[in-house]
């Protein structure tokens, strides 16, 4: 499986980082899992430096703009020589933050164009009783990927993060079945946009609540190729506990 840390916020010092990223790399030696940190920004440099692990590094976001006159940015072409190989791209907090669907295509794009493997993020804020809520994520793939060529597109990795499921605990996360059902969907929307084999092949996460209580269950219980884990990610012991259980 592939596993990715979205530290968000929550590691604001760099010897906490520098504990996660060791006991990825311990992780990453005794599993078969793969996997993927996202630091602040201000780590990934300094963890990324002379790493031989199978670990990689993710931005959690990137810019919209490329290089110059543009205070305050991180562009994509500073985050791959920072040593990233990932990009969250979409992640429903950047959404929140103002990240149009057309903001998120062109983000894919610059994140695409230099040579980053996205993590683009879709999931609907809530569910009322219709399937409106299939419409809205069908949208967010697709305007994502209507602006790349279809060999980009099959470099997409989809992380399913529903609103509602993102920051609480277990008990309050998506079940098996209901996700089962929405990675079929995705599934079946990817077919659409990649050619062939590729949208068997295509990587969909699951994000939004993952802890050591449920992760096992979800993935025996849909389709998924992996976890985009937030809260549980940035305590030792808890994501220590969700890799053993996913062993
Ligand atoms: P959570 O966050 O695991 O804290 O719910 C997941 C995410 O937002 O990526």
């Amino acid at each position: 499986m592939l596993i990715v840390s979205n530290w968000k916020a929550y590691v604001e010092d760099l010897a906490k980082a520098k504990r996660l990223s060791a006991l990825a790399k311990r992780l990453a030696g005794k599993t078969r899992h793969a996997f993927v940190l996202a630091p602040p920004a201000p780590f990934l440099g300094i963890l990324a430096k002379g790493n031989r692990s199978k670990v990689r590094f993710a931005a959690q976001d990137v810019s919209a703009t490329t290089g110059g006159a543009h205070t305050g940015e991180a562009t994509a072409c500073a985050f791959v020589n920072a040593g990233a190989h990932y990009a969250i791209i979409g992640h429903s907090e950047r959404r929140a933050a103002g990240d149009t669907n057309e903001i998120v295509a062109g983000k894919l794009s610059h994140a695409l164009a230099q040579g980053l493997t996205p993590i683009l993020c879709v999931g609907e804020r809530a569910r009322d009783g219709g399937a409106t809520y299939l419409g809205f994520v069908r949208e967010e793939i697709a305007s994502a990927l209507a602006t790349v060529s279809a060999k980009e597109r099959a470099q997409v990795v989809i992380a399913y993060e529903p609103l509602w499921a993102i920051g609480k605990t277990a008990a309050d996360a998506i079940g098996p079945r209901e996700l089962s059902e929405m990675i079929l969907y995705i599934r079946k929307v990817l077919a659409e946009y990649l050619p062939g084999k590729s949208a068997a092949r295509a990587k969909v996460l699951y994000g939004g609540s993952v802890e050591p209580g449920n992760a096992r269950e979800l993935a025996a219980g849909a389709e998924i190729d992996g976890f985009l884990i937030g809260h549980a990610s940035a305590e030792p012991e808890s994501i220590a506990a969700v890799v053993q259980s996913l062993s």
